[in-house]
């Protein structure tokens, strides 16, 4: 072992984390277990970044918001003209989440740079760690938002124009909750980002591996279909005059079944997470269905095929049910995103040095490292899950050794990085 191995404080850590996700807790109906429902710029959204702020602060960070709300706090290196070292992930959650998504990389950097303060680490380049705004699109339907931002991938106008299902738009929310910052949102770019996360999946705990090494995320493309048919009677309207929106959508579901198990699209994964049907009534043939479509791919070519594929099916709906009409609206696309080598190699070396098991993998699910990708040289490390690996889920799980192990890595890479 080398002598600039860095082991944070594991309980520490762990307390943050349940600090954290007692905002926005929730019990679930069903399962009875607490969950966390923290979503993008809501009022416990907003608690929680008060709360994280707060602890930036308390921690003798200098913490500065940008104009789309992502929050940056930074520890000065000796030479603080240096682009800093960024870590980084996000608060925000989805409506059904655990205590670790997103958090497990914040409350993590925070606790990187705690125990360099610990130690006495004197870094040569500035240190900082970042939320982001509205990396999971479960309110505004756009993923990465606020990294996506920063990097200037989306505009600033577009994203803060975005709106919820209820019509409430983004720069709106920011402003009532005083994170509408004064940063301009295109920061310098950083000379490394290194994100921690849970892994959300189930290989490493089926390997008994306790790092993943991350080389990349795979493309996500996110779409919302509209299907119009025609409202009838469900008692008196024979079926062969039916434009029936509902059953019309259900195919889709299936055909994307399909599509994600026949092998023609690569390592295709498929999914409708929401589908809604107008009037919605019990003895009214739906007029209208819309759906969402989320496509995972790590092949962009093979992405490229299915959405072609899925685009000539919708239209093969509207001509066997004449007087059926579909539109698509593009939520979200990115491609496949690999990262930096050299990064991926210090952080498999980082975790040799402590004596950790790991392998590479690639990201299922999109992470804003994906996004800063584009700007700077950039990996991620894993941490186990256990159940599986659910996520998005009050099932998420990952034990305190395992956080304190990813975070010790995410330390370690850190502060080499930083000089
Ligand atoms: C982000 O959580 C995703 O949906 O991949
Ligand atoms: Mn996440
Ligand atoms: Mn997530």
């Amino acid at each position: 072992m080398t002598d600039d191995v860095v082991r944070i404080d594991g309980q520490r850590l762990w307390a943050s984390l349940g600090e954290l996700a007692r905002i926005g807790a929730y019990v679930d109906e069903r399962t009875g277990l607490t969950g966390v429902n923290r979503q993008a710029l809501t009022d416990e959204e907003a608690e929680g970044r008060r709360l994280v702020a707060q602890w930036f602060r308390d921690a003798g960070l200098a913490v500065r918001v940008d104009r789309i709300g992502n929050v940056y706090a930074r520890r000065e290196g000796s030479d603080p003209d240096l682009a800093p070292v960024l870590m980084g992930s996000h608060i925000d959650s989805v409506a059904t989440a655990g205590a670790f998504d997103g958090c497990l990389g914040v409350l993590g950097g925070l606790e990187v740079l705690r125990t360099f303060d610990d130690l006495g680490v004197v870094t040569t380049r500035p240190v900082e760690v970042a939320f982001f705004t509205e990396e999971e699109g479960a309110r505004f339907g756009v993923d990465m938002l606020g990294s996506a931002v920063a990097v200037g991938r989306i505009a600033l106008a577009d994203a803060l124009a975005l709106t919820d299902r209820s019509g409430v738009s983004l720069g709106d929310e920011l402003v009532r909750h005083g994170f509408d910052g004064p940063e301009p949102e295109r920061a310098a770019p950083p000379h490394a980002y290194v994100e921690c996360h849970i892994e959300q999946g189930p290989v490493l705990a089926a390997e008994g591996l306790q790092v993943g090494v991350v080389t990349g995320v795979q493309g996500i493309s996110w779409q919302e279909v509209t299907i119009d048919g025609r409202a009838a009677h469900a008692g008196t309207t024979p079926t062969q005059l039916r434009v029936d929106a509902g059953l019309a959508a259900s195919h889709v579901v299936v055909r994307l079944r399909e599509m994600a198990e026949s092998g023609e699209f690569g390592a295709l994964r498929a999914t409708v997470g929401e589908m809604r049907f107008a009037p919605g009534l019990t003895n009214i043939v739906p007029t209208r269905a819309v759906l969402t479509v989320d496509l995972r791919n790590p092949d962009d070519d093979a992405m490229a095929r299915a959405e072609d594929a899925l685009d000539a099916y919708l239209h093969e709906l509207e001509e066997r049910w004449p007087g059926l009409a579909v539109s698509v609206r593009r939520m979200a696309r990115t491609r496949h995103v690999p990262f930096d080598p050299e990064v991926q190699k210090a952080v498999a070396t980082a975790a040799d040095d402590l004596d950790l098991s790991h392998r590479s993998l690639l990201s299922g699910a999109g992470h804003d490292a994906q996004e800063l990708a584009s700007v700077c040289p950039t990996a991620m490390v894993f941490v186990p899950g256990l159940y599986d690996g659910i996520s998005h889920n009050p099932r998420e799980y990952s034990t305190p050794e395992a956080c304190a192990d990813g975070i010790s890595v995410l330390a370690t890479v850190v502060r080499r990085l930083a000089g």
